[in-house]
């Protein structure tokens, strides 16, 4: 399966668009999915990482119920398995997110729809731009005007319900959309927007694995503590490595940044947060012209990503990948 063509439109080409066609309401709550290029796991610690948003997005209608409870209908596509694996995890998110409102379902019902041409994958940040698109949706249903950030912190509250310690990075990404460098603090997380001089074309890919995000993280985070040295020096050389990524993107330097990718991926390895259907995938991608490929998100599974230089090269790349065995693969860029 590939992208839709839709999927291949900027963020405001979709903003416009849905403002052409009179979606207006929808579209205002509307919430990004996400491709990490430097700093899964990494910025879990605190560390910067660099996101970006993609085009397609997830969005939501809310109506109040007459008596009390949750109805929700779930309308987004998905690959295969994730929403049943998810399904437990979706269920305490958005109660998480009624609860941040003061809402308590046991007295008063709401119906939820989401949809959106987001398709739901591991490592695409579809649970946070679930999250947002619900704090969006009842933000307009309770006529309460919230700031972008209000909106960001109640999806981080969401965030929590699909696993427990969230680094932030994909509700930020999900409300404000671009591409962010993002770190976590003690507390609020510092963002900031990356303008680029061109959108950056992108390939991504599933492995057709959803991995469970609480599982991966928890299991670095009890690597980390039983060999605290092994993982402060790869946290290091992240940290090295993302200052390059920086200064190559705020230059423009693209080639650059995908050697940088490819040096994020092997750190991933090293974090065993990589897979070899993942490590596959990227080769895939390398081989077939990609500037840089790495895996993104949670790994175990989930998606990889690939920078590509020119139109030609990302149907290169989008084929390599297919024939390489991806379920799902998809075009876009980060605007
Ligand atoms: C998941 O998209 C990214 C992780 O770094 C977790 C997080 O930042 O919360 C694996």
């Amino acid at each position: 399966m590939e992208g839709t063509d839709t999927e291949q439109l900027s963020v405001e080409d979709k903003r416009q668009q849905h403002e052409r066609i009179g979606q207006r309401i929808l579209a205002e709550t509307r919430a990004f999915g996400k491709l990490i290029l430097f700093g899964e796991h990494f910025v879990v610690y605190k560390v910067p990482a660099l996101v970006g948003a993609v085009a397609a997005y997830t969005d939501c209608e809310c109506e109040r119920l007459p008596g009390p409870g949750l109805v929700v209908v779930d309308n987004r596509p998905a690959v295969p398995d994730y929403k049943v694996t998810k399904a437990e995890e979706a269920d305490a998110a958005l109660r998480l997110v009624f609860d941040h409102f003061g809402l308590d379902l046991s007295k008063e019902g709401f119906k939820v729809t989401f949809g959106g041409d987001l398709c739901c994958a591991s490592g695409i940040g579809a649970s946070a731009a679930q999250v947002v698109s619900l704090a969006r949706a009842l933000s307009q249903t309770l006529k309460r005007p919230m700031s972008e950030n209000a909106i960001n912190a109640a999806g981080y509250e969401g965030e929590k319900g699909y696993h427990g310690t969230p680094s932030g990075i994909d509700n930020t990404a999900a409300t404000f959309g671009g591409i962010l460098k993002f770190q976590r603090t003690e507390g609020e997380p510092i963002f900031e927007r990356k303008a680029i001089a061109k959108p950056m074309l992108i390939v991504y890919a599933s492995t057709g694995i959803t991995s469970s995000t609480t599982s991966v993280v928890g299991d670095v985070r009890a690597k980390k503590e039983s060999d605290p040295s092994w993982f402060e020096a790869l946290l290091q050389k992240y940290v090295a490595l993302v200052q390059k990524a920086e200064l190559a993107l705020n230059a423009g330097d693209i080639a650059e940044v995908g050697l940088l990718m490819n040096e994020n991926h092997k750190l991933c390895q090293q974090l065993t947060v990589s897979c070899p259907e993942l490590d596959r995938l990227v080769d895939a991608a390398r081989l077939a012209g990609a500037t840089g490929a790495k895996m993104s998100g949670t790994g175990r599974g989930g998606l990889m990503l690939a920078l590509t230089p020119t139109p030609e090269i990302q149907d290169a790349v989008a084929d390599a990948l297919k024939a390489a065995g991806a379920p799902q693969v998809w075009k876009t860029s980060f605007a």
